[in-house]
């Protein structure tokens, strides 16, 4: 399935000389550097079609384009990595592939078919196989996506759609090792039942990027949400989930409402902890127990997870009425601990038990 064979690269790719990828992929801002190449495929007619790999290029599209108005669009983010043997792996691919078709589903958009996303991916990740970073946490993050391009301003779905991936070097989103301030939003939410929230939609990021430029100025550097039925219970952050580790050693983390996006790193972690002998419960945490627990010390940790963010501690929480420092401010145990389990299946520096990582 993922072979590249049925995606014969373009004759004409634009290459950036040695020296150029060098100077871009020596320390890349989180999404800014791109490679040479995108996969893409195109829906019309009720069916996929043209897929390939090309040069990556500006996509023409009529300004009516539904996309532009209307916001049906989906995404995924996930990473290829250097092995130590010089192979190339993805981490839980398809786990990306479902999501999207669930992620359609919710959008009203046609299923991309797990082996057309997989070879996609594929197919790009070897063309572009150089742009693989090999410094110490660098990975090449690919970011597929489904577009509706029908020209039309009807609110109704599209009748036809592009799926692109692009692929783009890069390091770690959020700061080093130590921790980070989280802003919690008050008054603006990411979610409410029966909405997107469980969808990768760009409309959840869009609704995100006020609150977030509040947390900015407050000096924080992610936002955190609160369920938007009774401004109670946090939810995730903008664009990762929370685990919060508890004095006892026990972890847990807010169950998936179908507002909360079900991550993939967030599965990942729970995995590794519970087969540790800690397994993560799922449930409602409300913001006044994290609160409490982090003043008085019975929250040990509070780290948030993601493909972007890998595993991030976090140092300190904030809002209008609070100030916190979780435990000492820096990364704690059980996140560090998480973080290099998983980053060493990642990268090859471990045996990968439970079938993660996948070739191209
Ligand atoms: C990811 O972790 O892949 C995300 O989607 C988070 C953010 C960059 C949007």
């Amino acid at each position: 399935i993922l072979s590249g064979d049925a995606y014969p690269l373009t004759p004409n790719p634009h290459p950036a000389t040695d020296s150029e990828r060098a100077a871009l992929m020596a320390d890349p801002v989180f999404g800014k550097v791109f490679t040479d190449h995108m996969a893409r495929a195109t829906w019309s007619g009720g069916m996929w079609s043209d897929r390939g790999v090309m040069p990556l290029e500006p996509i023409p599209m009529h300004p009516g384009a539904a996309v532009l108005h209307y916001a049906q669009q989906v995404f995924e983010g996930l990473k290829a990595y250097r092995h130590p043997d010089g192979s190339l792996q993805l981490f839980r691919p398809a786990m990306n592939a479902e999501r999207m078709i669930d992620s359609a589903l919710r959008l009203a958009m046609p299923p991309l078919p797990v082996d057309d996303f997989l070879a996609a991916v594929a197919a790009l990740v070897q063309a572009d196989a150089q742009w693989v970073p090999q410094q110490e946490g660098g990975s090449l993050y690919l970011r597929p996506y489904l577009m509706a391009t029908e020209t039309s301003l009807l609110v109704q779905p599209s009748d036809t759609y592009e799926f692109v991936v692009t692929a783009s070097p890069v390091g770690a989103y959020m700061g080093g090792g130590g921790g980070v301030s989280i802003w919690v939003s008050r008054g603006f939410h990411r979610a409410n039942e029966g909405g997107t929230g469980d969808a990768k939609t760009g409309g959840n990021y869009a609704a995100s990027m006020l609150p977030q430029q509040l947390a900015k100025e407050n000096g924080c550097s992610q936002v955190l949400f609160l369920d938007a039925k009774e401004d109670r219970y946090v939810e995730e952050l903008g664009g990762m989930n929370l685990m919060v580790v508890f004095g006892d050693g026990s972890v847990a983390t807010p169950r998936l409402t179908g507002t909360i996006l079900p991550g993939i790193t967030r599965d990942s972690v729970m995995t590794l902890l519970a087969d540790a002998g800690r397994p993560v419960r799922e449930r409602d945490i409300e913001l006044e127990e994290i609160r409490e627990g982090v003043a008085s010390g019975a929250i040990a940790e509070v780290f948030a997870c993601g493909t972007a963010a890998v595993v991030t501690p976090i140092g300190e929480l904030k809002s209008d009425d609070f100030a916190l420092t979780v435990g000492d401010g820096e990364a704690g145990p059980v996140a560090t601990w998480v973080k290099k389990e998983l980053t060493d299946i990642q990268y090859g520096r471990a045996e990968d038990p439970y079938g993660w990582m996948v070739r191209v």
